[in-house]
């Protein structure tokens, strides 16, 4: 799967995005060694802050299936003139199972940019500083 194709997986979640608030849609897919795709989509809630962002829809689905390792990119598509770089809690959450993880942030006319997860959130708080 080419990093193209990833994100081309994430706008093909808008379809599914539940914003009647934002009118932001948002997709991700999150992309496993073995080929494997999650994907998700936000999901808005009157009570805004019960929202949930694509990218930890997508998270939650995967680990919900039993994948919690061998994570390597995480698309994710906006509509928007700015690149969709995720959140802050949505780096905290990426960042307890894929510190390493590359992130490709899109924007509205399917442009892209690559950052690693360990510059968007340096100095993390991760597993291994509860030791
Ligand atoms: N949103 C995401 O799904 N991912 C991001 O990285 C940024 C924000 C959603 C949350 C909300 O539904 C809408 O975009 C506007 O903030």
């Amino acid at each position: 799967m080419t990093d193209r194709e990833l994100v081309q997986r994430a706008f093909e979640m808008h379809q599914y995005s539940y914003v009647p608030y934002s009118k932001f849609p948002v997709g991700a897919a999150l992309l496993h060694k073995d080929g494997r795709v999650f994907t998700g989509c936000n999901v808005e809630n009157a009570a805004y802050g019960s929202t949930i962002c694509a990218e930890r829809t997508a998270l939650v689905k995967a680990v919900s299936e039993g994948c919690t390792q061998g994570w390597t990119a995480i698309a994710i598509a906006g509509t928007g003139a700015d690149f969709c770089w995720p959140c802050g809690a949505c780096r905290q959450m990426l960042y307890e199972f894929a510190p390493g993880l590359r992130v490709l942030a899109a924007r509205g006319d399917g442009a892209f940019e690559e950052a690693a997860l360990s510059d968007l959130l340096p100095r993390g708080f991760g597993p291994a500083s509860l030791a």
